[in-house]
């Protein structure tokens, strides 16, 4: 990356220290980053006694066989018991678990509802006892489809009380999607559900679940299929494997022993893109991943006994995963579940819930901060969210200014953001602001959290100085680290292990598979997966911080940067551009402005060789934008496999703007 360009990047000069009383009562303090770097293994045990352990550790880790991780070594616990029971035990059983919010406003199937942990407990136990019935044993994998419902947080429970790892599907994909999955992971039962809610209508999910059944190929290996009623659509019926969640769940046992596993017991697999086709099963244990979902969750959130939690992820993504089921659970805490979309019935719906349930905390994803950015504050503004007192951010970089609106118009100045950098592979929160403790940069994750060791280093593995880019790597091994992928060891060491392996000097390092900057501070900030980024002239230009560039103009409100092919240069900056409602077309002159504007925010290199006004950006169902389509656009080329996409018709869309305004 040229210096001009570092510099420019840099005159982020805003800085947001925490609030006064939230730093004097914060859980972690500046000396725990010091502690845990002098003595990682004590501090991480320290970590795990969050949680109830049936017998402890004999060894933190085990690290002899790297990088095949051991955490909690002859440790054994139950993750439903730490989920569920050990709150009920402790008198603590009428503290709401789940503020559950159906997404259809009529009450009559909404099924809107507190779950207290009590009432929790007895549905996973319920749960457990049923699928122990329909032949499920401790190891084997059960697959989860569902809306986002209240069972499918008690289907997870319960398959970790009984030892079952689940791998859980997102509710968008495909049946072809989920046949492949079902596959890999060799699935006995599918719990699904005959439909769920989407923008105000039943929408059917169980046929995808009767479709993949059919493409599972020669090694089928679905037994039962457990359905739960939500929208009382018709379902096609097989006698021999579905049966209802009313008719076993619901008429089964309160009563169930959880049973203690060991620390390394398989919890849950989750598939996840890699570069190639093949989806990854991200495999992740018990011990050391629960560990790192409490730790983090009560860290970086600062969590309070009476706070209200809201994680607007879904639970098909490791984001519900960590922090909607595992962490939170784990910790007691009270959260918001909500079924439905941000924007229906009306644009106001996420805003409206905060103030209804007095949320506290409320974590969500920068694509989501930028869509409101789009539609202008004064929705928020009719909301009082004084509520709120912790603001997070996850998923992709989060611009300055979206950093700053979301700070500014969802926290009302108060609340401190914390930009949290973690992947489906590292299974919590790496990189981090304390929100009690650092002072925030619009824009940066800041540094490790204490007991994670991270660096940006060259092409060598060398860390590169301040001030410089390179490749982001965790140093150190964690407990809540993928163990490996699904029956592919290999696959794992070459993935993640075998672009920095172990020296003379030192162990093998994670190559996370992104982009960071190192500030004059040696702040870190994440520039997105190192295909995304680009090379001008030999000069390495991040897709994120033009984009970043080009929303902090008033007429923007999202914009998306390829690389494209260019004789010249190599590669050319190529941006999409969606505006603000309120700027119209922008005027005549947009382009050339916006154009000019990346110039002077960046430099000369960054100025865009092209910028296209569309009205809408591709973006796959967890809202990640799919750059390799643009790409496609912006190099001229028949546009290639939509699939993933949320919207499909999206790339229609844009394709016919250009053509309109070429
Ligand atoms: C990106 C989601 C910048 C990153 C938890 C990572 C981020 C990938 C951030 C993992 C962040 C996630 N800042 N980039 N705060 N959080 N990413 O597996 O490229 O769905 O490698 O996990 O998202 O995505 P995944």
């Amino acid at each position: 990356m040229s210096d001009e360009t570092l510099s420019n990047l840099l005159h982020e000069e805003r800085r947001f220290e925490p609030p006064a009383e939230l730093a004097a009562h914060a859980n972690l303090q500046a000396e725990a980053y010091d502690r845990a770097a002098a003595d990682p293994e004590a501090f991480w045990a320290e970590q795990a006694r969050r949680l109830d352990w049936a017998e402890e550790w004999t060894q933190v880790l085990d690290w002899s066989n790297p990088p095949f991780a051991k955490w909690f070594v002859g440790g054994r616990l139950n993750a439903a018991h730490n989920c569920v029971d050990r709150h009920v035990e402790a008198g603590r059983g009428d503290k709401v678990a789940l503020h559950f919010v159906g997404e259809p406003l009529d009450p009559e199937t909404s099924g809107t509802r507190d779950i207290t942990y009590a009432e929790l407990k007895d549905l996973v136990c319920q749960a457990a006892n049923a699928l122990t019935d329909l032949g499920v044993q401790a190891g084997d994998r059960v697959a989860i489809y569902m809306p986002m419902i209240p069972e499918a947080v008690v289907a997870m429970l319960a398959c970790a009380r009984i030892g079952a790892p689940h791998t859980v599907v997102f509710g968008g994909f495909s049946s072809d999607a989920l046949a492949s999955r079902l596959t890999d992971c060799q699935a006995k039962v599918v719990v699904t559900a005959d439909g769920g809610y989407r923008r105000g209508t039943a929408s059917a999910l169980k046929p995808a679940v009767d479709e993949a059944r059919t493409k599972t190929g020669p090694e089928h290996t679905v037994e039962k299929v457990l359905v739960v009623r939500r929208t009382g659509q018709e379902v096609d019926w097989d006698d021999a494997v579905d049966v209802w969640w009313h008719d076993t769940v619901e008429q089964a046992s309160t009563e169930h022993e959880a049973q203690a596993f060991d620390a390394e017991h398989p919890l849950y697999v989750m598939y996840t893109s890699g570069t190639t086709g093949k989806p990854k099963g991200i495999l992740h244990t018990t011990g050391g991943y629960l560990t790192g979902a409490a730790y983090t969750h009560w860290a970086v959130f600062d969590l309070k006994p009476d706070d209200v939690y809201w994680c607007t992820a879904d639970i098909g993504w490791v984001t519900g995963h960590s922090y909607i089921v595992y962490g939170p659970l784990a910790n007691g805490v009270t959260q918001v579940l909500y079924e439905g979309t941000p924007d229906s019935p009306e644009r106001g719906r996420w805003w409206q819930i905060i103030e209804e349930k007095q949320v506290s905390i409320f974590y969500t994803a920068p694509t989501a901060i930028r869509s409101f950015m789009k539609q202008g504050r004064e929705i928020p503004d009719r909301h009082d969210m004084s509520s709120l007192r912790i603001l997070g951010s996850v998923g992709e970089p989060i611009n300055p200014e979206a950093y700053v609106w979301y700070r500014h118009v969802v926290g009302g100045d108060r609340t401190p953001v914390v930009d949290t950098w973690w992947q489906t592979e590292t299974g919590a929160i790496m990189i981090s602001p304390l929100p009690g403790v650092t002072a925030g940069k619009p824009g940066s994750a800041m540094t490790a959290i204490p007991g994670i060791s991270a660096e940006v280093v060259d092409d060598q593995g060398r860390p590169v100085p301040d001030g410089s880019g390179g490749l982001l790597v965790v140093t150190a091994p964690w407990p809540s680290m993928l163990r490996t992928i699904w029956g592919d060891d290999e696959r794992y060491v070459d993935t993640y292990w075998s672009r920095f392996p172990a020296t003379d000097e030192r162990g093998a390092y994670y190559f996370a598979g992104d982009g960071a900057k190192k500030d004059s501070d040696g702040d870190l900030w994440v520039l997105g997966r190192v295909d995304d980024v680009m090379n001008v002239s030999g000069h390495r230009l991040s897709t994120t911080e033009i984009e970043s560039a080009l929303v902090s103009h008033p007429k923007v409100a999202e914009a998306a940067v390829v690389g494209a092919k260019d004789e010249d240069t190599g590669q050319a900056v190529c941006a999409f551009v969606i505006l603000r409602e309120e700027a119209g077309d922008g005027g005549a002159d947009i382009v050339e402005e916006l154009r000019n504007h990346v110039r002077k925010e960046i430099g000369p290199i960054a100025k865009p060789r092209q910028v296209m006004i569309v009205p809408e950006l591709p973006k796959t169902r967890s809202g990640k934008i799919m750059r390799r389509l643009l790409r496609d656009v912006a190099e001229d080329r028949e546009v290639g496999d939509v699939t993933t996409l949320a919207d499909s018709s999206v790339m229609d869309l844009i394709s016919s703007g250009l053509s309109k305004g070429a």
